[in-house]
């Protein structure tokens, strides 16, 4: 149901855990484009036909050059209000987590400490060892313009979890702790079609049904949106993330 800033505030107030899961429209004010919006086509091609192992496979530079090119729009970006808020709350408070399906750094930049669903733009993975490393480059020197590995010389692939690949165990792991805790979800732009936030949002369902009585209260989950969508949430709030976030998260 949709709901008031004035209620969303009084259930954060009353709140004693909070989970905050973001998505790729808290940045589309930074000027990065969401993925089902003005990021759903690069050179004629679906996001969904680029952001997955097989397009790697069959053509590494092509797909190095989707990323470069993301790199380029994140690098010229600046974080919003919306991640200087959260970032701003997060500090102001225990029991406070942020969970990011964003891989654009920009909670980071802010100081945010956040659990990374999707990966990292930033990062690149060896395929010889497949450890991580950072990586700021916009450009590769190498003749075939692709990177290598400086423990293996090897080929390296963005460091992001591409469709029909796992989440991170480490970030699941952390992320499912962080929901099973909380009583307050907060979703701030995610089109929920990606099912990362309503599996986190099910798990802290599923943990306060099997809490034996007195029942603690259900779990209230806040979305936040410029429309409605597939987010499983009880309370909408309607309008743009860099407005409504920092007047929800102010003190
Ligand atoms: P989407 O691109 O699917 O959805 C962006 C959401 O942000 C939409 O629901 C918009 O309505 C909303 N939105 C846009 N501008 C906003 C604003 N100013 N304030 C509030 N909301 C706004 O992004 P995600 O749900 O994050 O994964 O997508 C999840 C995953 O889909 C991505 O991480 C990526 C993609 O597949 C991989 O690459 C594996």
């Amino acid at each position: 149901m949709k709901t008031s800033l004035t209620e969303a505030r009084r259930l954060l107030q009353k709140a004693e855990d909070v989970l905050v899961i973001t998505g790729a429209g808290i940045s589309a004010e930074s000027g990065v484009p969401t993925f089902r919006g003005a990021g759903e086509k690069w050179r004629n091609r679906h996001f969904t036909e680029l952001a997955n192992p097989k397009a790697f496979e069959a053509d590494p530079k092509f797909i190095w050059d989707w990323y470069l090119y993301r790199r380029s729009i994140v690098a010229a970006c600046e974080p919003n209000a919306a991640h200087r808020a959260l970032a701003a709350w997060q500090m102001r408070g225990a029991h406070r987590s942020i969970v990011t399906q964003n891989v654009d750094g920009l909670h980071e930049r802010v100081g945010s400490e956040v659990v990374r669903m999707h990966g990292s733009l930033w990062r690149n993975t060896c395929l010889a060892c497949f450890e991580d490393r950072e990586d700021y480059s916009l450009s590769f020197e190498a003749a075939d313009g692709l990177p290598r590995s400086p423990c293996h010389h090897s080929l390296e692939r963005p460091a992001i979890v591409w469709f029909g690949e796992m989440i991170p165990k480490e970030a699941s792991v952390s992320a499912q702790h962080l929901a099973a805790m909380a009583d307050v979800i907060i979703t701030i732009g995610t089109s929920g079609l990606v099912d990362t936030a309503n599996r986190l949002i099910k798990t802290a369902r599923d943990l306060r049904e099997l809490q034996p009585a007195p029942s603690p209260r259900s779990l209230i989950v806040i979305d936040i949106n410029l429309e409605e969508t597939e987010v499983q949430a009880t309370h909408r709030l309607l309008g743009p993330a860099g407005s409504i976030v920092p007047e929800l998260l102010s003190p």
